[in-house]
């Protein structure tokens, strides 16, 4: 299986900034924020977001759901609740896969063609990051060789320790 390699880019910073088709949120089941990366986007985006997301009845672990992106340079939001780090249960594995799967076929499914992600659940969620970054970099080059739909997913790397674990991910699975 190949893709372009273009399609995959690693960037580092806040994605609250980028101008993206669509950020991905790692949210909690309630939707209604908080810290990390998701306090970041709610407070990026202003208070219409929590608005609209009061009206979503919550999101299960490994589903997501699309807002608005309000004050965002970004036009709309992916918001997906990663699983919490127990241990190394195989259906933490599933569920952070699930994360990736069901954001990029939401995006599809919406037109989006550009989106950013997060490193979902390697926060406060404690999943190790160098085996999250597999299941990142696998979703999503699984996704853009079945489907040609998303142009550019960015993998934001908040934090040299992120970078390296996805720098090495990628090279694993690009044969490198
Ligand atoms: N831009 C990009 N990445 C960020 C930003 C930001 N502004 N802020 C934090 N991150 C990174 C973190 O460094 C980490 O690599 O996002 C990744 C995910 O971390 P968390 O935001 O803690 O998310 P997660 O581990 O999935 O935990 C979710 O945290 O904020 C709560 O409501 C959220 O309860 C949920 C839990």
């Amino acid at each position: 299986m190949s893709v372009d390699p273009g399609r995959i880019q690693l960037t580092s910073g806040d994605i609250t900034q980028l101008r993206v088709d669509a950020i991905v949120n790692a949210a909690n089941s309630s939707l209604l924020g908080g810290g990390g990366v998701d306090g970041a986007i709610h407070r990026a985006a202003g208070p219409e977001l929590l608005a609209e997301c009061q009206t979503l009845g919550g999101c299960k672990t490994g589903q997501a759901k699309l807002t608005r992106g309000y004050r965002l340079p970004a036009r709309s939001v992916i918001h997906t609740v990663g699983p919490i780090w127990q241990g190394g249960a195989a259906s933490a594995l599933e569920l952070l896969a699930a994360c990736y799967g069901n954001s990029l076929k939401l995006a599809v499914d919406n037109g989006i063609r550009t989106l950013a992600f997060p490193a979902i659940s390697c926060g406060m969620y404690g999943y190790p990051l160098d085996q999250a970054a597999y299941i990142a970099v696998r979703e999503v080059m699984d996704f853009l060789a079945k489907d040609d739909r998303i142009e550019t997913v960015y993998l934001v790397c908040f934090g040299e320790e992120v970078r390296q674990a996805y720098e090495q991910a990628l090279q694993t699975m690009r044969g490198g």
